[in-house]
C-alpha cells in the first residue's frame, strides 16, 4: 500500500497517495524500465550548457514560494490548528500549499494578492466559475428563507426533472458528496442483488469510503497481473475483509470482467467505474467498451454504475451518458452540479429505484436534498449549465488544444493533449494511455514542471498534474485560454531546451 512520510527528495507530480496519514507525499513516479530519460547535451554541444529538468522544476518553485510570503506563514501557522495545517490531505502540494483569499468570475485570489486564472476549479467544481450571479441570487434568496428543513423543497422536484432529461434516468436521491453518493450505489447493487462482491477498476477513485478504497493509486509492487489485478487497500484503516470484497480490473479491459464474473458466478454485485477514467489525466473508453460491460454485466444478473462525479456536467451537458450513449442503471453526480455548494445526487432506472422506493434500500441522510443545495442546483442546471454556455466551453476548449498541440509540435515534444468538454490535459508520452497502468508510465516531472510554469505565470491548475485536468468554467473568456497557452508555449520551448528528452512513452 502506498503510504509514506513526505522526503523532499519524493516526486510530487503524481497524486497524493491515497493514505490517511498527513503529510503526505506522493509516490514516487516509477519510472517505466527500459525508457530511461536520454541526455542531450552529448550530441547537441552548445556554448551554455542547458538547464535539466530538475533544474526547471527548481528554479520554478524558487519563483512559487518568492511569490507567495504570506502563503507561506499561514501554512507554518495552521500547523497548531488544522492537522497538517489544511483541511483535506490533497490540499498538501509542493512546495507548498496555496491558501486563497477570494474568487470572482474566472479568477482567484491568494492571500499574497496573485490573481489566477482558475483552471483548477476546486477539483472540477467550479464550471459556474466563482461567484455566478445566478448561483449568488439563488443562495441570497434560499438563506434569507432558511437553510436546513430536512424535508423536500420545490427545488428538490425541478432538479430531479432536469436531471432526468439530461442523464435518461426517471428517479433521483441526494446527498452530499461524491463519496456518499457513490457509496449509497454500492449498497444499493448490493441490496437489489444480495450480492456481496463488487468490480472496481484498477486507478479509478470514487471516494473515500471502504469499499472503493481498493487499488486506486497501487504502488507496483501489490498490482499484481495485468490479467488478474489484486485488490490493494488504498488507506490505511480499511478492513481486509471489505478489500477482499472489491475485484478489480483494468479500464477497457473486458476480457477482465468476464472472467471475474465467471469464476465469481452469482456473487457479483456489480461494477463501478468512471465512464471516462478522470483520476488518471483523462482516459476514454474505446469504442464499444461501455455498452458491452453493460451487456456483459446484465447478463450475469449485476448491475452498471458510473461514477460521474468529475464527468457530470463537464464532459457536455449530459455527462459522459450524453458523450459515449451508454446509459448504467444508477448513476452517481457530485462536484460541479452545486454550482459550487455541497450536493450529490444519485439517480436510478425504475427498476433500481423501486429498491429505494419502497424502503427495502433506506437511502437516509439530515442534509440530502438541503434547500440550500437544492437552490444553488437548480439554478446551475436551469440559467448557468445552458446550451449556450456549452458552445462557448468548447470554443475555448478549441483554443487551448490547438495552441498546446502547436506548442508540443513546435518544440519536438513528446506529448498529447486529450480533452472533453470542459476538461482537458496534456498528456506527456507518445501512445495512448488506455488504463492505469499506461498512465503510470508517464513521468510526472513533467507535469509538475507545467503546473510550476501554469501557476508562476497566473493559472492555476490542480496540482497533481499528471492525474488531474484543466477546467474551463462558463465565466472562462478568450483572454483567460490566452494566458494559459501562452505559459504552455513558455513550457514547452523551456522544456525542448532542458538537457534531457522527454521519453516516458509507453
Ligand atoms: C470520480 C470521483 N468520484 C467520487 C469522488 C468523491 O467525491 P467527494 O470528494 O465529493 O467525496 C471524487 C473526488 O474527487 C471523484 O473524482
Amino acid at each position: 500500500m502506498a503510504h509514506r512520510q513526505a522526503s523532499s527528495t519524493e516526486s510530487a507530480s503524481q497524486k497524493p497517495s491515497r493514505t490517511a496519514a498527513a503529510p503526505q507525499r506522493p509516490p514516487t513516479t516509477p519510472a517505466r524500465p527500459g525508457r530511461p530519460v536520454t541526455p542531450r547535451s552529448a550530441s547537441r554541444p552548445g556554448p551554455a550548457p542547458r538547464p535539466s529538468l530538475a533544474g526547471i522544476i527548481s528554479e520554478q518553485e524558487a519563483i512559487f514560494i518568492r511569490r507567495q510570503p504570506e502563503s507561506a506563514r499561514l501554512a507554518g501557522t495552521a500547523k497548531s490548528a488544522l492537522a497538517g495545517g489544511v483541511t483535506s490531505s490533497w490540499q498538501i502540494a509542493r512546495p507548498q500549499p496555496v491558501w486563497l483569499s477570494h474568487g470572482s468570475g474566472s479568477k482567484l485570489y491568494d492571500v499574497d494578492g496573485n490573481e489566477y486564472v482558475d483552471m483548477h476549479g476546486g477539483y472540477g467544481v467550479s464550471l459556474a466559475g466563482h461567484a455566478h450571479p445566478a448561483i449568488v441570487e439563488a443562495v441570497r434568496r434560499q438563506v434569507a428563507s432558511g437553510t436546513h428543513f430536512a424535508q423536500p423543497t420545490t427545488d428538490a422536484l425541478a432538479v430531479a426533472t432536469q436531471l432526468t432529461e439530461r442523464f435518461e434516468l426517471p428517479l433521483w436521491r441526494f446527498a452530499n458528496s461524491g463519496t456518499e453518493a457513490t457509496m449509497d450505489a454500492v449498497h444499493l447493487m448490493r441490496a437489489i442483488t444480495g450480492r456481496d462482491l463488487i468490480i472496481k477498476v484498477e486507478g479509478c477513485y470514487h471516494g473515500h469510503h471502504d469499499s472503493v478504497q481498493v487499488s486506486v493509486y497501487p504502488e507496483p509492487e501489490e498490482m499484481g497481473p495485468a490479467q488478474c489485478p489484486a485488490s490493494a487497500p488504498s488507506s490505511t484503516g480499511i478492513p481486509k475483509a471489505l478489500t477482499d470484497l472489491t475485484l478489480i480490473v483494468g479500464f477497457n479491459d473486458l476480457a477482465t470482467v468476464d472472467r471475474v464474473l465467471t469464476e465469481h458466478k452469482d456473487q457479483v454485485a456489480g461494477m463501478i467505474l468512471e465512464p471516462i477514467m478522470m483520476n488518471a489525466g483523462i482516459i476514454p473508453p474505446e469504442p464499444g467498451y461501455l455498452a458491452s460491460l453493460k451487456e456483459l454485466l446484465h447478463r450475469h444478473g449485476a448491475l452498471l454504475t458510473f461514477d460521474e462525479v468529475k464527468t457530470g456536467l463537464t464532459a457536455g451537458p449530459r455527462g459522459a451518458v450524453g458523450v459515449t450513449g451508454v446509459t448504467p442503471d444508477i448513476i452517481c453526480l457530485a462536484k460541479a452540479i452545486g454550482g459550487g455548494l455541497s450536493v450529490a445526487a444519485i439517480g436510478g432506472t425504475a427498476q433500481v429505484m423501486k429498491h429505494v422506493a419502497d424502503g427495502e434500500y433506506e437511502m437516509v441522510g439530515t442534509f440530502n436534498g438541503n434547500p440550500l443545495a437544492m437552490a444553488a442546483t437548480r439554478a446551475m442546471l436551469y440559467e448557468v449549465a445552458t446550451p449556450q454556455a456549452y458552445q462557448r466551453i468548447e470554443q475555448l476548449r478549441r483554443l487551448a488544444v490547438t495552441a498546446a498541440e502547436q506548442a508540443i509540435a513546435a518544440n519536438g515534444l513528446t506529448a498529447n493533449v486529450v480533452s472533453v468538454g470542459a476538461k482537458g490535459c496534456i498528456v506527456f508520452t507518445a501512445g495512448p494511455v488506455k488504463n492505469f497502468r499506461d498512465f503510470l508510465g508517464i513521468n510526472g516531472e513533467y507535469s509538475h514542471a507545467h503546473w510550476l510554469y501554469q501557476h508562476n505565470g497566473g493559472v492555476f491548475l490542480p496540482p497533481w498534474g499528471k492525474a488531474e485536468q484543466w477546467l474551463i468554467s462558463v465565466q472562462h473568456d478568450s483572454a483567460d485560454i490566452d494566458r494559459f497557452n501562452s505559459n504552455v508555449a513558455r513550457f514547452a520551448a523551456s522544456i525542448a531546451g532542458a538537457g534531457e528528452v522527454l521519453d516516458s512513452a509507453g
